[in-house]
């Protein structure tokens, strides 16, 4: 993996937060507004934003275009980093997924998703594990916590795979169902990215 700090484009949110990461397939960087179309065609499917915490739907051009706002805002703030995932080689760089550090100020978080033509080929794991690589080795952070609604197999075993351990439940609000679901919540320690012998 090959990181990159800053230069992309002329569109550039707070460097720290806004890395270029390149893996096998993909590029990682910073969400702009020319991206606002695509992460609504991907994240308007509800078998994506069902699994998904804060998504309404149906998610219009309008809703990512504030999205994308409120991402170039936390990451000034210092307490978010919102990347998008491009296929290396596109050369119209469009978005199929996020990969999102939260909170990093008080309990980071990460979160993930990936438009579903894209789903079953290994690439939201190549990701996640570029970020959080990305993360131990660029921020003062000791743990990181995810999780998943109960169910999601997909997203836990990805998390599983990078070492994540499930610490606990509880219920999480789903905007689409209108209701608490159960969530499976997980956490990885600085100590056991460090010492994973697993890859994706
Ligand atoms: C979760 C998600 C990002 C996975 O992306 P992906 O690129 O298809 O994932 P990968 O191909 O890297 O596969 C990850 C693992 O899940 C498994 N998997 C994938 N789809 C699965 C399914 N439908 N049922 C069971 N296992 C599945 C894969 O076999 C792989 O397991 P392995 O690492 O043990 O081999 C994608 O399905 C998605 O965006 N889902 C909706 C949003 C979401 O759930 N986000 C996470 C919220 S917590």
């Amino acid at each position: 993996m090959k990181l990159l700090s800053g230069a992309f484009g002329s569109w550039r949110p707070h460097v720290a937060l806004s890395p270029c990461i390149e893996t096998g397939r993909l590029v990682l960087r910073p969400l702009e507004p020319a991206d606002a179309e695509a992460v609504a065609a991907y994240l308007g499917d509800i078998e994506v934003a069902r699994w998904l915490v804060r998504v309404p739907h149906p998610f219009t051009t309008k809703d990512a275009t504030d999205f994308i706002g409120q991402c170039c805002t936390t990451c000034d703030l210092g307490t978010a980093a919102t990347l998008g995932l491009v296929m290396r080689g596109d050369d119209r760089a469009i978005v199929r997924g996020i990969v999102a550090l939260h909170s990093l100020d008080t309990r980071p978080e990460v979160g993930f998703w990936l438009g579903r033509p894209f789903w079953g080929h290994g690439l939201m794991s190549e990701a996640v594990d570029a970020t959080l690589t990305w993360a131990y080795a660029n921020l003062d952070i000791d743990a990181i916590t995810a999780g998943a609604f109960k169910g999601n197999v997909a997203s836990l075993a990805i998390q599983t795979r990078q070492g994540f351990e499930v610490v606990g439940m509880s219920c999480r609000p789903s905007l689409i169902e209108n209701r608490l679901l159960d969530h499976v919540d997980t956490r990885l320690t600085r100590a056991r990215h460090a010492a994973r012998p697993w890859r994706p």
